[in-house]
């Protein structure tokens, strides 16, 4: 079911120095940030040859990023996302083996304007997985 990874998302304190880190330290190809107000982040793309790596910032007062960083003070990787064909067949697959789907338990529309969906840590050893459905040909 599921495809090529998509990206890693990492969660980060100053999202300026991480963005900066990457470009100079690591000498990627980093983006400019994006606000993300439905999804409560602010993201710096970063593209890599084979996948790509979302640096996630705090944005507004119910961010599902800012728990994770009282937690987590110094960041650390939030999700990684994982390509599918078809999201909608992939839920009811997901469902019906006892998977939870978080939030209201469909897909939205992510970052990328493609359909998304989270699943429960709890179920896949610890780990946030996003599953985007990402059309032949694309991503
Ligand atoms: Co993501």
């Amino acid at each position: 079911m599921i495809g090529r990874l998509n990206h890693v998302a990492i969660a980060v304190p100053d999202l300026e120095a991480a963005a900066a880190q990457y470009r100079g330290t690591l000498g990627a190809r980093v983006g400019a940030p994006q606000d993300e107000p439905d999804h409560g982040v602010r993201v710096v793309f970063i593209e890599l040859p084979n996948t790509k790596i979302e640096l996630l910032y705090p944005l507004g007062a119910d961010s599902p990023i800012a728990g994770f960083l009282e937690r987590n003070p110094a960041g650390g990787i939030h999700h990684i996302c994982y390509e599918v064909a078809d999201i909608g067949a992939a839920r009811a697959q997901l469902v019906a083996s006892g998977a939870r789907v978080l939030g209201t338990g469909e897909a939205k529309i992510g970052a990328h304007g493609n359909p998304v969906l989270f699943l429960h840590p709890k179920d896949f050893n610890g780990c946030l997985i996003e599953l985007e459905q990402v059309p032949a040909g694309e991503g």
